[in-house]
Order: structure tokens, then sequence, then C-alpha cells
């Protein structure tokens, strides 16, 4: 049966490249994306479109149960790709309410609304409906230097708020097929950078600051360790799971680039310092910064089960992702100057950056 996406969260970073993906490889596939456009929204990342016919979008909260049922009878969606989260740690550790209300209550809105329109109604046969949940490697905690990387059966140890909603919001969605049978997946993945990623995270964040000649803020001592993969193999994976994985199984995904953090950063000076830009060479203005408050040290994912069972491992490595993300933000200065007036972006940068002064 066709199916016809309703893909949640679709106007921030990595649902923004989910639908763009989508539309390249499957160009008839129809997608309504529901999105409540928070600041880590925004419709500029929609803007050039293969198929814009194929792409209807509504603004609204996952939270608003009756919306998520009339927009699944409305237009007939057999499959659920969630996407919408409060994304940041950081974030979660200076207001958490937003992450509970979200992560969890909003997830847990847009099962009880599945459940009665596809298990209750029966809107269509059991084997056409599946809710796809998008979660990350963060709900298993850290690492330590020489434990071996994560896999789908490691315990879940969640430690920041951010963690800690994510991994009850899994726990949801596979209750949902445990307890009444629901077609879930679910997939955990590591760091995603890439085009349209909002800068608060490392690595665009760290673009925006040396292309504007402002300290280049490294917390603690810059040796964490992160499993960085490109955002459209990201997009590839979930692409992947939702035509071949099996229900009420989850999947790992993972890039296989595991260096520290200061090495990320000194990557990104060295792609712009050859690029003919001020502020060359970009490495003097890492400035080291205070920690963030129990920050998990290591992540690292285990692909084997997504290898072995759907053949997908990732496409881009490291060198050619980073540069081609660097490439990305200083082609597309007006819609990374539209994001950062547009949001309280400013507000956020004062908030997190100026309590943490220098190390
Ligand atoms: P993002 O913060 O860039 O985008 C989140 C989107 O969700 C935004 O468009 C926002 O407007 C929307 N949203 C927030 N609250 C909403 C609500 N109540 N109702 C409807 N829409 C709402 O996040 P992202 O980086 O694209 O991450 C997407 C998903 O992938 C999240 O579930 C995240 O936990 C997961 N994930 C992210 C990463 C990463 O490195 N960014 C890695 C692994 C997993
Ligand atoms: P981030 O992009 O926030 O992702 P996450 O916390 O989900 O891993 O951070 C990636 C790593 O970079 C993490 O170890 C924290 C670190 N970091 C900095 O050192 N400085 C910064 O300004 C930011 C935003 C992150």
């Amino acid at each position: 049966m066709k199916q016809k996406l309703l893909v949640t969260g679709g106007a921030g970073f990595i649902g923004s490249n989910f639908i763009r993906y989508v539309q390249n490889v499957s160009p008839q596939t129809e997608i309504i994306n529901l999105d409540l456009l928070t600041y880590a929204g925004s419709l500029e990342n929609l803007s050039n479109l293969p198929h814009p016919s194929n792409h209807q979008f509504i603004a609204g909260n996952i939270c608003d149960q009756t919306l998520i049922e009339q927009t699944l009878q409305e237009n007939n969606i057999n499959t659920i790709v969630h996407f919408a989260a409060e994304s940041h740690v950081d974030r979660s550790l200076e207001g958490p309410s937003a992450f509970i209300e979200t992560n969890i209550v909003g997830t847990f809105s847009l099962l009880e609304a599945a459940r009665k329109v596809w298990l209750v109604e029966k809107l269509f046969p059991l084997n056409d409906v599946l809710f796809h949940h998008i979660s990350t490697d963060e709900v298993y905690g850290t690492l330590g230097p020489n434990d071996p990387a994560f896999q789908e059966t490691t315990p879940y140890a969640p430690n920041s708020p951010y963690a800690a909603s994510k991994a009850s919001s899994d726990h949801l969605v596979r209750s949902y097929n445990h307890s009444f049978g629901l077609p879930i997946t679910i997939s955990n993945c590591s760091n995603n950078y890439g085009p349209y990623q909002f800068p608060e995270k490392l690595i665009p964040l760290m673009i925006l600051n040396a292309l504007t000649g402002k300290p280049l803020p490294i917390y603690g001592d810059g040796m964490q360790i992160r499993d960085w993969l490109y955002v459209e193999d990201h997009c590839e994976a979930i692409w992947t799971i939702i035509q071949n994985g099996s229900v009420g199984e989850s999947y790992n995904i993972g890039g296989g680039n595991q260096p520290p953090n200061i090495e990320i950063v000194k990557k990104i000076c060295g792609i712009l310092d050859e690029r003919d830009l001020p502020n060359t060479p970009h490495e003097k203005l890492i400035t080291y910064v205070k920690d963030r408050p129990g920050h998990d040290r290591r992540y690292a994912m285990n692909i084997e089960k997504i290898h072995q069972e759907l053949g997908w491992e990732p496409k881009h490595d490291l060198a050619n992702g980073l540069r081609d993300t660097v490439d990305w933000y200083l082609d597309n200065t007006d819609w990374l100057n539209a994001i950062i007036k547009e949001k309280d972006y400013q507000q956020w940068v004062e908030i997190n950056y100026q309590q943490r002064g220098r190390a």
C-alpha cells in the first residue's frame, strides 16, 4: 500500500532534511508536516523542496491529540515519522519542563491518537500502518574510554533531562507495541551535523562564531567524544527502517566518527582557513569555558544490527561531511542571518555563555 506520511517536527533540522531526502528518493510520496515552529523550527528550512505539491505544512502541537486524530483521519495517514522534540541538552539544563511536555506528553498524545485511529477505528489493515520514533544515543548514558559501543541491548541510563525525556518517550513507544500491538519501530541515532542545523549545536555554532570573529567556546577540556553522522545518512537510515525494518524493533544508527570535540573544532577552523576569510587562523578564537554540568564523556554506536539486517551503513566520511557543511553555511548566509535574527537566538547565547566565562 502507498505510504502517506505524517512527519512531526519537519521544520526542524533533521525533519526538514528527511522531507527533502524522501522527496528525492520517492517523489510521489505525500507528506503532511506538523510542526509547532518553536525557536528551532523554521519554514526557511523547507524553502526549496523538490516537489512542494506533495508537502503540506500544518502549524500545530503534538500535544494536541484532537488535532492529531483529525490530521490522521482527514489525510488517510498510515505512517507517522516522529521527530518533533525539544532537542538541546543545554536548554534542558536551563529549563526542563518543555522537554517533559513535548518529548514525553507529546509522544504520549501522538501514540494515543494513533491507537484510536489505527487500532480502535481501524482506518487501515494493521499491516499497513507504522509509527516510527526518532530517538538518540543519549538514552544509553555515557561510556568510559575503553567501553564497547552502545548496542540496542545496552541498558538505558540517561543523564540529562533531555536524555531522560527521550528515554521516557522510547519506553512509551515500546509499550504501545507490547501492550496494544501498535506497529512501531524506533531508531536511536548519534550526533548529526549538516545543512539547516540550528546554530546552538556544536558544529553550526562554531562555524557561525568563527565567521563573525567571536570566541569558539569549548566546554571543559574539549576531550568529550561524540559519534558524528552526516544528516543525510541518518535520513537514509530512517527511510530504510520505515521500508524494511522489523516491527517492534529498535535500531542504533551512528557514523563511526569519534574524534574529541576539540579536534572537530580544529578541523572546522582548518577548513575555514582554506577559504579566503577574515579571522584566519581561526584557531586563535578557541576559548575554553566552564563545563556543562553532568556532561556525558563519550558516546559510540554499534551499528551491526542495522548493517546486518537492513544493509545500511553511512556513506559520508567526517572530512567530506564537515567540508560540505562548512561550505553550505558559507553559501547560505541569508538562511543563517534569517534564523539568528528571527528567533530568541541572542537571548539564548547570553543565557548559556555569559555565565560560563573562561575555564
Ligand atoms: P530540532 O530542535 O532542530 O527540531 C525540532 C522540531 O520540532 C522543530 O521544528 C520544532 O518546531 C518542532 N517541535 C518542537 N516542539 C514541538 C511540538 N510540541 N509540536 C510540534 N512540533 C514541535 O531537532 P533535530 O535536531 O532536528 O532533532 C529531531 C529529532 O531527532 C529529535 O527527536 C531528537 O531528539 C532526535 N535526534 C537528534 C539528534 C541530533 O544530533 N540533532 C541526534 C539523534 C536524535
Ligand atoms: P551539542 O551539539 O550540544 O550536542 P549533544 O550535547 O547532544 O552531544 O554538543 C556536542 C558536544 O560539544 C558536547 O560534548 C558539548 C560540546 N559543546 C561545546 O564544547 N561547546 C558548545 O558551545 C556547545 C554547544 C557544545
